[in-house]
């Protein structure tokens, strides 16, 4: 007698340490393997490359430059300004300028460490003040405004205003970069590549080889990790890979270690801010003003994208009717910084929480009196004239305080406080409200192709990436439940350029509601031819067939999936579709920063606790508390890991895991021995409820996208420790500089640096 596992196939795999990232292929016969030479200034010329000391180390079989390249030394997306390898110009410490390729990775190593060129180094900008004052600005500067700031102040019973410093932060995916080339017999490629959007790196790779894209395949397997960090920067050693392969016609691999994928990739834009909140005499707010300085590092990557979600998560989950928030592009000569989870919301919504404690300090009142009565209601528009359809703001929040839950946890915190003198307690409660869509909307698409073999099991092929959300097992559970089968009988294949083309990469929380979409849409389609076969065999009207639990079904009588699909085949039925899925409704006017840019908002509130040790300086989360507008959950264990995850994440970046360079920006923290993020003793308890609720026609078979905003919760964890920090020195009240690390909070609580 067989017992049925506990876990799904795939999971079981995962957990027991078999599954294959990219990086575990089996390497084909005669595989090369290559790494970058990358530069050693922030900035600098150089008109000769010295490949020599390279060229001697036994087993390196080439070095290639810029002028190996066929077509266009050009991998960048948005803008012209990123070439695969530097020519005549390095503009961060870590820019590839030639690839090592040799025997082994040994080799290789050792290779690009050799070669080294003629530098004259220039001056170089690594923060955004040297930036600004040098005018490197990537863009114009960008302003979304509702209302009339300018008025309102006059209106104001009370106004604050104060700055604000938020860091870095590593993805820290735990399978670095990765890339396999492969050469074809008819001179094409096959590039197997660790990517959130196998689309971007078929593109690219095109533009390196000269190739049409129908002469190149790119096949993404399951990542281990991407967290935004594979969205735009795993292209690049795809195209390194590309090259070498089509320069010496033999499989290459790219695989960086830790330190140098730490190094040479980017990682979450630092943030600056100043901020202004005006409110009235009832401590509803009236105007709310900021300027958001993003360091987006050298080149454009995706940083307008993201500097435009800050502008639209500028005010988080509140109403507000006067608003203007300017936001700004810094171009420094740092590796250049990318999507991370929450694309540039979290830091903007970091600022509007900040502006919200100084003024809850100025009116000695706790900051969520202030928060509970600006909570977005129904018909609240957004500066971006989106109007909040049923937001589910007040719901969470009502839901997270019932029976006093916050009330009550301010109390024994405030009692707690007046007798210990050196265990200090905080807490800090948090909304979100995140839009769910591209924000580019023509990336609002997504293709499915699903097969029905013979023998009724099913395969679905779309642009989803796994990368440890989940999203395959919502596919497929989304076109089992659609073909009414068991999941077990539907596989999700990793996705390839030749099954789905042109895809959108699996990012902003979109891979189950765009592909999710596509999957059910070629699912449906596949039903339609088979309702009349199944209405002959039962002998019933085709409109009243319904697959279930394995059978066409109709009045009373039902006949087995694998029965029709036999029946079908012998028919010459088509049983496979090939379908696609934009979502509704989507525009936005860039030039009026106006328009329905999301498909929906999701909502939800979390509470934090923390403790703070006087007397050393640390400080830990003591507990989390959360409720989340999940709608109808697709999985729920899968929806629990995505909110835990992305807490426990942001919690990280607010208060162990800071990013520091050299004077020379030259990374310092390039290992996990310098970089700190969250282990399980730092991670408190998570308690998760879900507002129950219908989540709406917008999501996939209404449930609610959930891979980003949970991040967000994180943020509580540097208001929680602010707030336990500013019961012992109430100047800290008005420090907003993540991340609050042990060195940082000492410094609050003793240090003579301010406050
Ligand atoms: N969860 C895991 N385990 N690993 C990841 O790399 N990436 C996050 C989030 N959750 C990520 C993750 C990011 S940045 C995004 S945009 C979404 O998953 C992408 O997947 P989805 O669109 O299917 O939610
Ligand atoms: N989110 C995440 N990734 C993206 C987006 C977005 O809005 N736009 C382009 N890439
Ligand atoms: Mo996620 S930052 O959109 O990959």
């Amino acid at each position: 007698m067989s017992t049925a596992p506990l876990l799904p196939s795939s999971l079981q795999n995962l957990a027991q340490g078999k599954t294959r990232f990219t990086s575990d292929l089996s390497l084909p016969q005669g595989c090369l393997h290559a790494l970058p030479a990358t530069s050693p200034h922030a900035h600098a010329r150089f008109s000769q490359i010295d490949s020599a000391a390279a060229l001697a180390v036994p087993g390196v079989r080439a070095i290639l430059t810029a002028a190996d390249i066929l077509r266009r030394n050009d991998i960048s997306n948005l803008a012209h300004d990123e070439p695969l390898l530097a020519e005549q110009e390095v503009h961060c410490v870590g820019e590839p300028y030639a690839l090592v390729v040799a025997d082994s990775i040994e080799a290789a190593w050792q290779g690009s460490h050799l070669v080294t060129a003629d530098w004259t180094p220039l001056p170089a900008c690594l923060d955004m003040a040297s930036a600004l004052a040098a005018g490197a600005l990537l863009q114009p500067p960008r302003t979304f405004a509702l209302g009339d700031v300018d008025t309102a102040w006059g209106c104001c019973a009370i106004v604050v205003s104060g700055t604000v410093e938020i860091g870095s932060a590593e993805h820290l995916y735990m399978e670095t970069q990765c890339a396999l080339a492969l050469p074809r017999d008819d001179g094409g490629l096959l590039l197997h590549s660790a990517t959130q959007s196998p689309s971007g790196v078929h593109k690219a790779v095109a533009t390196i080889t000269g190739l049409p894209m129908h002469a190149i395949e790119v096949v993404a397997g399951r990542l281990g990790g991407g967290f935004g960090g594979k969205e735009e920067q795993a292209t690049l050693w795809a195209c390194l890979a590309a090259l070498a392969a089509q320069r010496l016609q033999q499989p290459v691999r790219l695989w960086p270690d830790r330190s140098d994928d730490m190094r040479i990739t980017g990682k979450r834009h630092p943030y600056q801010a100043h901020f202004k909140l005006g409110l009235d005499a009832n401590g509803r707010f009236v105007a709310y003003e900021a300027q958001l300085w993003q360091n987006a590092g050298w080149c454009t990557d995706l940083s307008p994208a993201i500097l435009e979600r800050s502008l639209f998560h500028a005010t988080n989950a509140y109403a507000i009717p006067h608003v203007r928030v300017t936001a700004h592009s810094c171009r420094t000569h740092l590796p250049s910084n990318t999507a991370f989870r929450g694309f540039g919301a979290p830091q903007a919504i970091f600022v509007m929480e900040s502006a919200i404690r100084a003024a809850a300090h100025q009116l000695r009142c706790p900051p969520e009196t202030l928060q509970a009565r600006n909570l977005l209601r129904d018909g609240d528009v957004f500066p971006y004239g989106m109007c909040a359809q049923q937001p589910k703001a007040e719901a969470s929040w009502q839901m997270l305080a019932r029976e006093n839950g916050i009330a009550t946890c301010r109390q024994r915190i405030t009692a707690w406080n007046a007798t210990q003198p050196r265990y200090r307690k905080g807490m800090a409660v948090v909304p979100v409200c995140f839009g769910i869509a591209f924000t580019a909307t023509l990336l609002n698409q997504a293709q499915a192709l699903v097969h029905v073999y013979t023998d009724g099991s099913v395969a679905v092929t779309t642009g989803a990436i796994e990368m440890g959300q989940g999203v395959h097992g919502k596919v497929q559970r989304i076109v089992a439940e659609t073909l009414g089968l068991p999941v077990a009988q539907v596989q999700v294949m990793p996705t390839s350029t030749l099954r789905v083309a042109n895809v959108s990469p699996t990012a902003a929380s979109t891979g189950a509601d765009l592909n999710g979409g596509a999957a059910r849409q070629a699912c449906l389609d596949i039903l339609q031819r088979l309702r009349p076969v199944a209405a002959a065999l039962l002998n019933a009207p085709a409109a009243e067939v319904m697959f279930l639990e394995g059978h066409a079904h109709a009045q009373q009588a039902r006949v087995p999936w694998n029965e029709l699909i036999a029946q079908a085949y012998r028919q010459r039925i088509h049983l496979s579709a090939l379908a696609h899925y934009a979502s509704a409704n989507l525009h936005f006017d860039p030039q009026r920063n106006q328009g329905q840019p999301f498909a929906y908002h999701v909502y939800g509130t979390a509470l934090m606790e923390a403790t703070v040790d006087v007397l050393l300086g640390t400080g830990r989360i003591d507990a989390v508390r959360v409720v989340h507008d999940i709608g109808h959950s697709l999985d729920a264990s899968t929806d629990r890991g995505q909110i835990e995850g992305a807490i426990v994440q942001g919690m990280g970046w607010m208060t162990s895991e800071e990013i520091r360079h050299d004077s020379q920006g030259r990374l310092l923290t390039d290992n996990l021995a310098s970089y700190k993020i969250p282990d399980l003793d730092s991670s408190p308890p998570i308690e998760i409820e879900f507002l129950p609720h219908n989540g709406g026609p917008a999501g996939i078979l209404h449930s609610k996208a959930v891979g980003e905003p949970p991040l967000v919760y994180g943020l509580a964890a540097y208001f929680a420790l602010q707030d336990a920090i500013t019961s012992w020195q109430p100047q800290a009240a008005a420090v907003f500089r993540a991340p609050l690390t042990s060195e940082a909070i000492f410094g609050l609580l003793h240090g003579n640096d301010p406050p």
